[in-house]
């Protein structure tokens, strides 16, 4: 028979490779779930006017897929709404009118055309 110790080790240890695949789960689903919905907010804010998305859109600024390789999150963020209320290095104003949903949307969705892997 198995030593109690050893057992109690296992259990713990299944325990929490299943308490961290249920954590990280909802994320991946969100992407994925926000894809279609961030793809129309996206059209309906005119972002491509400026920049491109899969390769059409506008030339005035960076492509979201280098965006997304440079950025993290966080900063993605602040440029799409941040205390300034500034967007473009201050030449137009940003996008703090949409909900923090509609604005969390925008950031994972960019955030997943990520083209070089995570170190
Ligand atoms: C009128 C043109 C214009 C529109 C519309 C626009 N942007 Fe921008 N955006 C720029 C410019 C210009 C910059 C700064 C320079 C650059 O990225 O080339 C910028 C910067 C950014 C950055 C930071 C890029 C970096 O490299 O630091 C993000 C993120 C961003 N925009 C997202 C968006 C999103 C999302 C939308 C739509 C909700 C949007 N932009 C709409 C022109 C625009």
């Amino acid at each position: 028979m198995k030593h109690p110790l050893s057992i109690i080790r296992l259990t713990l240890t299944l325990s929490l490779t299943l308490a961290l695949s249920l954590a990280v789960a909802p994320f991946c689903v969100e992407a994925e779930e926000t894809k279609p919905y961030a793809r129309k907010l996206m059209n309906a804010q005119g972002c491509k006017a400026c920049h491109t998305l899969e390769g059409k859109g506008g030339n005035s600024a960076k492509s979201f897929e280098d965006i997304a390789d440079r950025l993290k999150a966080w900063q993605i963020k602040i440029e799409i709404a941040n205390p300034h209320r500034r967007h473009a290095a201050g030449k137009i104003g940003d996008f703090s009118h949409l909900t923090p949903e509609e604005i969390n949307s925008l950031v994972s969705f960019i955030k997943q055309l990520e083209t070089k892997q995570e170190k």
